[in-house]
């Protein structure tokens, strides 16, 4: 199948491993296929403008450690309800498809979260060559047990978690560490257990902030002066809404989580009198190089998708299961979110550990 273009666009929020998944797409499609490669700019929005690059072996060169993506992104641009010039969002699907034609694409990689990857799955009906590829420090998409970004994720917040247990045993304080991942606990679940959080608060698991206090009140009796809480994003007192920190009204997901942490440690501080202090992480988490674990993962997405486009699977996503990479249905892929689950093996861990989710 020599003589094939393919394309390859990065969309959403960036993570570290974008450039190794770029990396390993062009040089898989260059070295064991002799295909051409398009580098699409900013995700859906320069597929929809046309703006595009040819990648070279060479311009893929040296980018495995770099975080960000070389293509640009953006989480704003859908084709399907595209604002331009402040004009009210429109259907711009066709545009982006001729756009496609006029590259002579005829495979497209997209690499992207939920929201890229449901403009994706939507696209086919368009364009019907298309291949997923997982990434998100949220790790909340379904069919893959992990999405690259999100290894990277959790070791900056366990590290973090590890820089401020310093300061919380120094001045007998109450830590409330924000992190990101949207309406998944997954961060504050792994980092948090990793960090050896004594309270853990996510999304799946609504928090009461009478059972908060009651952790810390039982940790001073047991004589220990201080308390680290690592509180998701998204996590919500039972019966109240998440905490609002904005709304991106171009954006197809407006909604930005953020403030929860504050409202906590404020709590705790007002009713039991114990100084506290809150730590928003935020975009600090989707900074930095990738980690090995996904260096390792981005890459054999990467590879797993170049061979699936030479077969013609399309209408797929590369999946991590039981260590092979798969493809999945991207339909399937697409169909919710993947949340932690109140008997998951790791929730289980915390609480062996004496750990309080809250509740
Ligand atoms: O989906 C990745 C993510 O970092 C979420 O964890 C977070 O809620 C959101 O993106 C932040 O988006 P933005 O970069 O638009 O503020």
């Amino acid at each position: 199948m020599a003589g094939r273009t393919v394309g390859i666009l990065t969309g959403g929020g960036d993570c570290p491993g974008l450039n190794a998944a770029i990396r390993a797409v062009t040089k898989s499609a260059i070295l064991d296929h002799g295909w051409e490669v398009r580098g699409i700019l900013d995700g859906y929005h320069g597929l929809i403008t046309g703006r595009s690059r040819q990648l070279s072996y060479a311009d893929v060169s040296n980018i495995l450690p770099l975080g960000g993506t070389i293509l640009g992104t953006s989480n704003k641009a859908s084709p399907f309800a595209f604002s331009e010039n402040g004009k009210e969002p429109s259907d711009v699907s066709d545009r982006a498809v001729e756009n496609l034609k006029r590259w002579n694409i005829d495979a497209l990689f997209c690499i992207g979260g939920d929201g890229t990857l449901s403009i994706a799955r939507k696209m086919l009906s368009k364009f019907d060559r298309i291949i997923g590829i997982p990434k998100t420090i949220d790790n909340d998409l379904k069919c893959t047990e992990q999405t690259f970004g999100f290894d990277t994720a959790c070791n900056f917040v366990t590290q973090s978690i590890d820089r401020i247990h310093f300061t919380a045993q120094s001045h007998h304080r109450v830590m409330v560490i924000e992190v990101m991942g949207r309406y998944a606990g997954w961060i504050a679940l792994e980092g948090g257990l990793a960090g050896g959080g004594d309270i853990i608060l996510i999304p799946e698991i609504p928090f009461s902030y009478d059972r908060i206090v009651d952790a810390v009140k039982e940790r001073s009796k047991k004589g220990k002066r201080f308390s680290i809480i690592v509180v998701a994003e998204g996590a919500k007192p039972a019966g109240e809404d998440y905490a609002v920190k904005k709304i991106v009204k171009d954006s197809p997901d407006p909604i930005r989580l953020g403030g929860v942490g504050e409202r906590v440690a404020d709590h705790i501080e007002e009713t039991t009198g114990h100084e506290s202090r809150a730590t928003i992480l935020g975009h600090l988490q989707r900074g930095g190089s990738p980690s090995f674990f996904d260096r390792i993962l981005a890459t054999g997405y990467g590879i797993a998708a170049v061979s699936f486009a030479a077969k013609n699977m399309f209408g797929k996503m590369a999946a991590l299961r039981n260590g092979d990479v798969v493809p999945v249905d991207l339909e399937e892929a697409t169909s919710g979110l993947k949340l932690v689950t109140e008997d998951h093996k790791l929730v289980k861990a915390a609480l062996s550990l004496g750990t309080s989710f809250g509740v």
